[in-house]
């Protein structure tokens, strides 16, 4: 064993994890008074014994340089326990037929309750409007963002650079920069307020319930401690384990996101590994706690094209087995849309489209994803290529976002967009469902212009027509 246990123990070094380490706390005591919670929130997932056998379930690794024949897998299954449901305690005057009948209501009642939880979304950002103020000027960043990230799945948030997409983050987590406030919105996951907690209790959920990984692992470990080290202490941050057990439980993490020999790798420097296992660790200390959601800022950027796709089917991988809700950020729009069970398109700090990715993908309705997608090269044979011509420069978007410290009437896209007309220069649109968009809330396709809400006028005044 490495020194891991000194470095541990020592309170004031300095930590390069990318958000604030929560307190060590020991789980409340069990108050036999109070009534049983109807759902518990997802806990850290059980992890198997060292000793446990492995099913594998293989999913090929970037290869660290001092190894370049490794295939990596991900050998461990990955269930985390089913959400408990606990009808409410029964009073104790009860007689055994009334406490039969009682249970039976409250059970039926937890039913409920967990079926209307199910399908709430685990994260829901309404109206979030966020300002940066520096000499008396304000320059707005975000406006009204909201969306949903329901439970199990994932959500990309894609945009172009300076859009808004890592402050939508930050605010989720309410780690905001200096000279920036949140003027209003609420951020809600599950049934708690985000924005009515204190900063004792946000730094539980920070790490806790809301893992993070950032977009360049190299600047978020620590160069100075072992991987098992920084895994350990985020485990031991959470739960109240020794720390032999932490570093047990972080070998086992290193399994599960594809390190071939944790059991050796556990006592490696960060500079010792390649930047796709190095993502790999901070993906590891970002789930070790258990969270229940995972936001990832562009986890890939910083990596070579075959990594990426890595890194990505490890995160799709990961997310499905442990029944976590991913928020994936990313200015690349193909990168995503494999992964994505939902899109949300952020546009100068606006929401300008989300929906279904596939809904959005196949048919696009805002002006701005649909250059977004013109803009995505082409891969493999295509027609040119067989036919021996030359292949027609992609299409770029001319202009530029607008300056955030103007207030712009109308719709913050008009510069750029090759359809603006009058009303766009005079009156901002709203989000409009489109004609794709389906009655389910959870299904619903929307798009921020005028030409989306033309359309969908036409199409309902035609379905009134038709005899
Ligand atoms: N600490 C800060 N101080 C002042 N302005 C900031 C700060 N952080 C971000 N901004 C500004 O807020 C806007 C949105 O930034 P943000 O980092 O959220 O963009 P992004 O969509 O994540 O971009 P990228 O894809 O480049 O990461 C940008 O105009 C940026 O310049
Ligand atoms: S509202 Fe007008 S400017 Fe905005 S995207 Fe639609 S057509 Fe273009
Ligand atoms: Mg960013």
């Amino acid at each position: 064993m490495s020194d891991d246990g000194e470095r541990n123990s020592d309170p004031d070094r300095a930590t390069s994890l990318p958000i604030p380490l929560v307190q060590k706390t020991s789980p409340p005591a069990a108050d036999p008074a109070a009534p049983a919670p109807s759902v518990i929130i997802p806990s850290a997932p059980s992890l198997p014994t060292p000793s446990a056998p492995a099913p594998s379930a293989p999913i090929s690794s970037d290869v660290a340089p001092s190894d370049p024949q490794r295939i990596t897998a991900l050998p461990i299954p990955l269930t985390r326990p089913a959400q408990t449901v606990r009808p409410p305690a029964t009073p104790p005057t009860a007689g055994p037929t009334d406490a039969i009948a009682q249970a039976e209501e409250s059970a039926t009642a937890a039913t409920a309750a967990t079926a209307a939880t199910a399908t709430e979304p685990l994260l829901r950002i309404r109206d979030l409007t966020l300002a940066f103020t520096e000499q008396g000027v304000r320059r707005g960043v975000l406006d009204r963002v909201g969306f949903d990230v329901p439970r199990s799945a994932t959500v990309a948030l894609v945009g172009a650079s300076g859009s808004g997409k890592s402050l939508t983050a930050l605010s989720i987590l309410g780690l905001l920069p200096r000279l920036a406030t949140l003027e209003r919105g609420t951020v809600q996951l599950g049934d708690q307020d985000l924005r009515a907690l204190s900063e004792r209790e946000l730094c539980k959920v920070r790490g806790g319930k809301i893992g993070m990984v950032f977009q360049e692992p190299a600047t978020s470990l620590n160069p100075v401690y072992t991987v098992g080290t920084q895994i350990g202490e985020a485990i031991q941050l959470h739960a109240p384990v020794s720390r032999g057990a932490a570093r047990r439980q972080a070998i086992d993490w290193l399994r599960r996101v594809g390190f071939s020999e944790p059991e050796r790798q556990v006592d490696s420097y960060p500079h010792e590994l390649s930047g796709g296992m190095r993502q790999r660790v901070m993906i590891a200390i970002a789930l070790a706690p258990g969270p229940s959601l995972l936001i990832a800022d562009e986890p890939t950027s910083a990596l070579d094209m075959a990594t990426q796709a890595q890194i990505l089917t490890l995160l799709g991988a990961l997310r499905a087995d442990l029944g976590l809700s991913l928020l994936l950020i990313a200015h690349d729009l193909a990168l995503v849309a494999t992964l994505a069970d939902d899109l949300v398109v952020l546009y100068a700090g606006r929401v300008v489209e989300r929906g279904p990715a596939a809904r959005v993908l196949h048919a696009p309705a805002h002006p701005y994803t649909q250059a977004l997608l013109r803009s995505v090269p082409p891969i493999g044979r295509s027609a040119y290529r067989v036919r021996g011509e030359r292949r027609p420069p992609l299409p770029t978007l001319g202009g530029a976002l607008p300056d955030p410290r103007t207030v712009l009437t109308g719709c913050n896209f008009q510069d750029r967009c090759p359809q603006v007309f009058d009303r766009c220069r005079s009156e901002p649109p709203a989000l409009s469902p489109t004609r794709h968009s389906a009655h389910r809330a959870h299904e619903a396709h929307e798009a921020r212009c005028f030409l989306v809400e033309g359309a969908r006028a036409e199409e309902s005044a035609r379905v009134q027509e038709a005899p």
